[in-house]
């Protein structure tokens, strides 16, 4: 099984960004724990970060030929890109949607996904350990399909 792991805009400075809420892990680091989590499960992983919507459309593209499964943590897009919600559907990728932070418990404009229906599900609020639910979710969904 192959996943791609998408990472929007600002997840770059994961780290030194807004630590109390982000936490402190930088992005190669929650890369370095999932990638072990993969290995245990004999699932190849894919990490890939951009700060363009338009890159992250063109991967999400390009996700549903290469991939089983693309865990996207959209950032900030995730409230405004009506184009990565097209580009899910368009493409047919099955997506996950993952956040570290209870996007529900923030501002009032961050409770809008406008990519939640595009997805299979969703997982927020669990920190770095989003990353490695979102990892599970794919396993399970998938065994589910065999
Ligand atoms: C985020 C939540 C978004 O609202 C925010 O814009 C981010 C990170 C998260 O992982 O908690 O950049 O996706």
């Amino acid at each position: 099984m192959k996943v791609l792991f998408l990472n929007g805009p600002n997840l770059n400075l994961l780290g030194q960004r807004e630590p109390e809420i982000y936490g402190s892990m930088t992005l190669a680091d929650i890369e370095d724990m999932v990638r072990e989590h993969a290995d245990r499960h004999n699932v190849e992983v894919v990490f890939h970060q951009s700060n363009h919507e338009g890159e992250l459309v063109t991967q999400v593209q390009q996700s549903a030929g290469d991939y089983d499964y693309v865990i996207l943590n959209a950032a900030a897009y995730t409230h405004t890109s009506i184009a990565l919600k097209d580009a899910i559907v368009g493409s047919g990728a099955s997506a996950i949607e993952i956040h570290l932070t209870n996007v529900h418990a923030r501002e009032a404009y961050r409770r809008k996904s406008m990519i939640a229906q595009a997805c299979i599900g969703s997982i927020n609020g669990f920190g770095a350990s989003s990353y490695i639910l979102g990892l599970e979710a794919a396993i399970l969904h998938n065994k589910a399909k065999h």
